[in-house]
């Protein structure tokens, strides 16, 4: 059976204090069906490590090597010697700011599975890509160049998000329809790539403008395994309603 994950992706936002509030107002989140994941800015990873209590933790970026002259970058050398369990790759901020390519992508994919951490890898199609009915490719092409040179077996490490990026913080989402129909489609290409096993075991989040009002339709869905949220992961509340919404 698959996990059922909730992730929140904090961005750059909170100060100190605000995110030592909101990791008070988490950590004793016990539901033990939903895995309540934070992304933390890097800042505060050693605060949320010392008092995350259940919660997982992961980065929200790194830099694809050990050590080295890299001025201002993470590595997930660092994160595992601190205990960090999770990154996220492909966010498509880091995409379209950033300008982080597919094949970049595939080498901080390898860097943080070669030590051990687990990847939740973002993908999905920006507007013109969905209005012109090309989202199928545009995440398939995303899945073959960063993620598909992967064993079966380090798979086992990866967690999918699909984020519409027309749904990210604008207050859109995607249909539950839209969302499901996405998630089968990316469950049928691990099947062809991987094996039917890998399929049914590999959890795929949704992200974008998720929230308590629309989690539980989202989620009811069969291919729907959780959601990676933004906006409403900065509040305990609408946090903890979201990983209620099974
Ligand atoms: P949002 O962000 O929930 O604010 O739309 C989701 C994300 O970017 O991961």
């Amino acid at each position: 059976m698959r996990k059922k994950i909730v992730a929140g992706n904090w961005k750059m936002n909170l100060n100190y204090s605000e995110a030592s509030e909101l990791i008070d107002g988490l950590n004793n989140y016990d539901n033990k069906s939903v895995e309540l994941l934070i992304f933390p800015p890097a800042l505060y990873l050693d605060l949320a490590q010392s008092k995350k209590g259940n919660l997982g933790l992961g980065a929200q970026n790194i830099y694809p090597a050990d050590k080295g002259a890299f001025t201002g970058e993470i590595s997930p050398w660092q994160l595992k010697e601190m205990g960090i369990e999770y990154c996220l790759v492909g966010h498509s901020e880091r995409r379209s700011i950033l300008g982080e390519s597919n094949s970049f992508l595939k080498e901080k994919v390898d860097a943080l599975i070669n030590n051990g951490l687990k990847v939740v890898f973002c993908c999905g199609e920006l507007k013109e890509e969905r209005e012109s009915g090309n989202q199928n490719a545009v995440v398939e092409q995303q899945l073959k160049e960063s993620l598909f040179h992967l064993s079966e077996t380090q798979m086992e490490s990866v967690i999918i998000a699909y984020e519409p990026v027309w749904a990210i913080g604008t207050g859109l989402t995607a249909s539950a329809d839209q969302a499901e129909e996405m998630h089968a489609y990316i469950r049928s290409l691990l099947a062809s790539k991987y094996s039917d096993h890998t399929s049914e075991n590999t959890s795929i989040l949704y992200g974008g403008s998720c929230k308590p009002e629309n989690a539980k339709e989202l989620f009811s869905k069969e291919n729907v395994d959780g959601g990676l949220i933004g906006g409403a992961a900065l509040k305990a509340d609408s946090f903890l309603a979201i990983a209620n919404s099974f």
